[in-house]
């Protein structure tokens, strides 16, 4: 990870084709150019991960009310997994929140995403409920789990 150089710079409306193509690579149930449109036009906060060697190697996208965070989505494009891309995006994001004195980081996971799942325990945060039949899964529904954590501070 260290030599991969990353920062996080604001998503902006010319990188949401890039950003889109890598959730397609990523996800089975990919989001939108709409989705992301609607995002920036609410003003969330959306950032692209960037390296020296990829300018757009993923992306973070979240909002906040009063002193909570909501995790909206978080990718890695898959050639670039499992070197602490992921957890660079998170521990920035958490910082962050710090900074704004935010309380409460929440989220929403597909329960079969156990990549997901495990980067998220291993920053602390903890199954709080679920979801029944939340996301789409072909003919079927997929339940999420709410995830919290608590920022201490
Ligand atoms: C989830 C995701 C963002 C993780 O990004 P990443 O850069 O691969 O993750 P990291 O390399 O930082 O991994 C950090 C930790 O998460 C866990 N983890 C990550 N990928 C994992 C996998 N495939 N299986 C098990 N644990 C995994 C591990 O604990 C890992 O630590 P370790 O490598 O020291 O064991 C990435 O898999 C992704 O983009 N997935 C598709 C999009 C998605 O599902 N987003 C979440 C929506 S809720």
């Amino acid at each position: 990870m260290k030599n991969l150089s990353p920062c996080l710079l604001p998503l902006k409306p010319e990188m949401i084709e890039a950003a889109v193509d890598i959730e397609r690579q990523a996800n089975a149930f990919p989001w939108s150019v709409a989705n992301f449109e609607d995002c920036l036009k609410a003003n969330y906060p959306a950032f692209i991960l960037a390296l020296p060697s990829k300018p757009i190697a993923g992306f973070m996208l979240y909002y906040t009310i009063l002193d909570e965070l909501h995790l909206l989505n978080i990718c890695v494009c898959p050639k670039l997994q499992r070197k602490g891309l992921g957890r660079f995006m998170l521990d920035s994001l958490m910082a962050s929140a710090r900074d704004q004195e935010i309380r409460e980081l929440w989220l929403e996971v597909r329960e079969s995403n156990k990549a997901a799942i495990q980067l998220y325990r291993c920053s602390g945060f903890v199954q709080v409920g679920v979801r029944k039949n939340y996301y789409p899964n072909g003919a079927a529904r997929e339940n999420a789990l709410v995830m919290k954590l608590a920022l201490g501070k």
